[in-house]
């Protein structure tokens, strides 16, 4: 059973997230999103809200959300991955920048927990720009977010 733990803050989740869940999970029996409780950050999302969001969204995928595993979690992503049994974290690239700050997670993770391995995605090239950062600096300024977004998402940043 090849299981990964896909973790991140999802704030909102973005269709470029989406695209990398449905790259893993062409690789991945069994594919766990785990969006991360940061007490240091405040998300604009909160944590149930995210969830739910992320569920409902899987459904749209062309082959459904079976297989994949929606959960919350707080502390090391190698620890997560320790509980699951999963021995893989993936994680998307979506161009040059992201690359060293992922190389050192992965790096530092590999350390931590030589038995778990990153496994890199390359998101499509129309979501190699989106950011969930972006994404809720345009729908806080009235911008249309319709394509970056899944619809569950777009429907929670409209004021
Ligand atoms: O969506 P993000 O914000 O890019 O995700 C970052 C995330 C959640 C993957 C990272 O912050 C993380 O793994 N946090 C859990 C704590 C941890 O394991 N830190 C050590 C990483 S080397």
């Amino acid at each position: 059973m090849r299981h990964a733990v896909y973790p991140g803050t999802f704030d909102p989740v973005t269709l470029g997230h989406l695209d990398i869940v449905a790259r893993a999970c062409a690789v991945f029996d069994q594919v766990t999103v785990a969006v991360l409780v940061n007490p240091r950050k405040e998300p604009s999302m909160d944590l149930e809200t995210r969830l739910a969001v992320i569920r409902e969204s899987l459904e749209e995928l062309p082959g459904g959300a079976g297989g994949i595993q929606v959960m919350s979690f707080a502390g090391l992503t190698v620890d997560l991955a320790h509980r699951l049994g999963a021995g893989s974290i993936v994680r998307g690239l979506r161009a040059i920048s992201d690359f060293e700050s992922e190389l050192q997670m992965a790096q530092l993770n590999r350390r931590l927990a030589p038995d778990v391995d990153t496994v890199f995605f390359m998101t499509g090239i129309e979501h190699a720009y989106v950011s969930s950062t972006m994404v809720r600096e345009i729908a806080a300024l009235g911008g249309d977010v319709g394509s970056m977004v899944p619809a569950a998402a777009l429907r929670h940043l409209r004021p």
